[in-house]
């Protein structure tokens, strides 16, 4: 029985786009007519199927060539569907079937047969014609639902996780469970992922703000990503959005299949600033190697594995995500989360974000509504106060076109005076045609935001917000935005009247007269402390290693590779591995290990100075950098390799002096772990930052081996 689509049935006009379903097309949406279907392959027993398959049907069938045939007649599609339900799936997924509108055997033609899809995806194609239409108006027929992501510690907003929602021809909803398995039988994976990626994309335009956006991907969709992602990035572009703001994030079952193409995925996305979510990790320790390897930005933990809380089993699991997603500085979300107590374990386990219905299902946003007329064009958009995070810093001036001002006294300027006064938003308006722009309109929320009154605000620059804080660079931005009539967003630090300092994401838009000429800035603020906040946080987290508060790898590589960049002598670089670690872990267990790690960690950053940096690489390795190696004056390069290595030999002995020492561990005792250091000086014993390493991590073994034969206690 050849299996049915498992789209409902709602087709009206089925026949005429069936006929594409087969073809090459790889964008399911032009037509062709069927008079031929040209099969190929090398397995001689599969054509032999299709020929009985035709023969019983009087299905007229030439054999073009060796391994090549040829099938003319009205139900060709009929022959396709029967022909791959016999033959087994690896049979008709090595048979080439394609079925075309066009005469002749010209290499044309023969190179479109040896490039069609497999048997087995022709058939599906025709079993799922019904997809055909919804690609061929993706505005139309695709849109996404959003679902929110909070940071567990306060319940403040992330993101939002996009979800692809497609509307049948009929306008009935067709399901996230019947659409993706259709496209993947149908070979149409990755036109489904592109349009996931930029729909996700283009309904959070208008509304995402600062926040997040979290879209999923199949990454074997993406051949190559730096040809592939192009959609991505022009539908941000467009859309208004940073690629900062994009979380891509790949479930596991994906992942599996192919690791190393999922590393170059993840590793372009990074390049491009975007973060990257391994998304149901927790089903299988398989998932615990994946996640060691790929070190994704957020771990979304499988829902089932939230559910189960506080389980010991489930617990156990949650708690080896936490401690590896944080020991390289990401963060971890817990999906699924329906109730209290479920955030309150998650949160208790050191989850830092969760998902669920607790805090809202998926929903569709609603869009801003069409542009009115109140507003004059060139101010701010119709769809204010939201829409002013749309301005593009870098764009052009507004279009010189008069704009309709409301006259004053006139009903409509009342009326946009009594609505801007009412708005939840700060927004201030300043004379721009005046010296030093003074402020002429402030409304109450202004006021409640920043603690000055009306009176106290009018006639006074805006600068008076600022403190001493407030970055000069980007104040200067604004001032030559200001001085070229730019419309500008900027996120500055202000002062409250009571001294509190606050993020203000700042919007500026230039309003023009009837002329055309400048008059006015209005100004829409902002409150974002809480994202900043969040953000430095996380910047914090991804330089930081958890257990020790030292650098981690990530911040170790990016700084030592900024040092071997810098001319001259230096960085010096101390491999620091502890001796008699792995007894204690053994021994003791591992929380007794990181308490030795972070007595270690202390006990290093007392040698090392505070311009050097001191970072845990995993596990018991530690790695010192020292900055500027002490260079006399005009010896030239030899003395200051010289003066480099003396340096770092004298660290190496402080460090192997201060570890010496016992640790006291209770309640077992004291413990001597000890170290073995290894030394490597740029550029003589390396270019690059990791080689810069290795040789350190080698000389750091040799020292290993002497000490251990008695041989020697200094560095290697
Ligand atoms: C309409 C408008 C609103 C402004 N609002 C603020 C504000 O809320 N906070 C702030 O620090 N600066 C604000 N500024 C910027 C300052 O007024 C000023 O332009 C900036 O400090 C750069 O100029 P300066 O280099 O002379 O200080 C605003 C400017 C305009 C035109």
């Amino acid at each position: 029985m050849p299996k049915q689509s498992v789209l409902p049935s709602r087709t009206t006009g089925r026949s005429s786009v069936s006929r594409c379903a087969g073809c090459l097309c790889t964008t399911p949406t032009t037509p062709c007519s069927t008079r031929r279907v040209l099969l190929s392959s090398r397995v001689a027993h599969s054509l032999a199927t299709v020929r009985s398959i035709a023969r019983r049907r009087g299905t007229p069938l030439t054999a073009l060539a060796p391994g090549l045939l040829e099938a003319r007649g009205d139900d060709l599609e009929a022959l396709v569907t029967e022909a791959a339900a016999a033959l087994s799936s690896v049979e008709a997924a090595e048979v080439r079937c394609l079925l075309t509108g066009v005469e002749g055997t010209g290499p044309d033609l023969l190179a479109q047969a040896l490039t069609a899809p497999s048997l087995g995806s022709a058939a599906a194609r025709l079993r799922h014609a019904d997809l055909v239409p919804l690609f061929a108006d993706e505005p139309g027929r695709f849109h996404a639902e959003y679902q929110r992501i909070v940071r567990l510690g306060d319940g403040g907003t992330l993101g939002h996780e996009a979800l692809l929602r497609a509307t049948a021809v009929d306008g009935s909803r067709i399901m996230p469970d019947q659409l993706f398995p259709a496209a993947d039988e149908a070979g149409w994976t990755h036109v489904l992922d592109r349009v996931g990626r930029t729909t996700a994309i283009r309904d959070a335009g208008p509304w995402l703000a600062d926040d997040l956006l979290f879209i999923n991907f199949v990454p074997t969709s993406i051949y190559r990503p730096e040809v592939c992602l192009q959609t991505t990035e022009r539908a941000a572009a467009e859309a208004g959005l940073r690629m900062d703001q994009l979380v891509f994030e790949v479930t596991e079952g994906h992942v599996i299949e192919d690791v190393d193409h999922l590393d170059r995925v993840f590793a372009h996305y990074r390049e491009r600033g975007c973060r990257v979510a391994l998304d149901d990790l927790g089903s299988g320790w398989s998932s615990l190697a994946l996640l060691v390897r790929l070190q994704p930005d957020i771990v979304k933990l499988e829902r089932a594995i939230v559910q189960a809380l506080p389980g010991p089993a489930a617990r156990a699991v949650v708690q080896a995500v936490v401690d590896i997603t944080h020991s390289y500085g990401g963060l971890v979300l817990a999906e699924g989360v329906e109730t209290e107590q479920q955030a309150a374990i998650a949160r208790e386990l050191g989850c830092d974000l969760g998902q669920g219905w607790l805090w809202g299902r998926p929903v569709r946003p609603e869009l801003p509504a069409p542009a009115g007329t109140a507003l004059p064009a060139g101010g701010p958009d119709p769809s204010w106060p939201d829409a002013a995070v749309a301005v593009d810093p870098h764009a052009a001036p507004e279009a010189p076109e008069p704009p309709p001002v409301p006259e004053p006294g006139s009903g409509a300027a009342e009326l946009l005076v009594r609505a801007v006064g009412l708005t939840g938003s700060s927004v201030v308006v300043v004379d721009a045609t005046a010296p030093d722009m003074p402020i002429v309109y402030v409304n109450a929320a202004f006021t409640e935001q920043t603690g000055y009154s009306a009176a106290e605000s009018l006639g006074r620059n805006c600068r008076f917000l600022q403190g001493p804080g407030t970055d000069r660079d980007t104040l200067d931005d604004v001032a030559d935005a200001l001085a070229a009539g730019r419309p500008f967003r900027a996120t500055l630090l202000n002062a409250r009247k009571d001294g509190s300092t606050w993020w203000n994401e700042l919007h500026l838009s230039p309003l023009h007269d009837a002329a055309g000429r400048l008059t006015h800035y209005v100004g829409f603020q902002h409150d974002v402390s809480d994202r900043v906040v969040a953000e430095e946080a996380l910047r914090e987290r991804a330089g930081t290693d958890p257990l020790t508060g030292t650098a981690n790898r990530t911040a170790l590589l990016t700084e030592l590779d900024r040092q071997v960049h810098v001319p001259g002598v230096g960085p010096v670089v101390l491999f620091v591995d502890l001796d008699g670690f792995k007894g204690v872990n053994d021994r003791f267990g591992h929380a007794a290990g990181d308490s030795v790690l972070r007595i270690v960690a202390d006990r290093l950053r007392q040698v090392v100075r505070s311009r050097d940096l001191l970072a845990r690489l995993g596990g018991d390795e530690f790695v010192v950098v020292l900055a500027d190696v002490d260079q006399p004056a005009d010896d030239g390069p030899a003395s200051a390799l010289a003066a480099g290595l003396a340096a770092a030999h004298r660290v190496a002995a402080d460090v192997q002096r201060v570890l010496a020492d016992p640790v006291e561990l209770l309640p077992h005792g004291s413990v001597v772990v000890g170290a073995s250091v290894g030394v490597a000086i740029h550029p003589a014993d390396g270019e690059t930052a990791l080689e810069l390493l290795r040789a350190a991590d080698l000389q750091m073994y040799r020292a290993k081996a002497r000490r251990a034969q008695g041989l020697s206690a200094t560095p290697g």
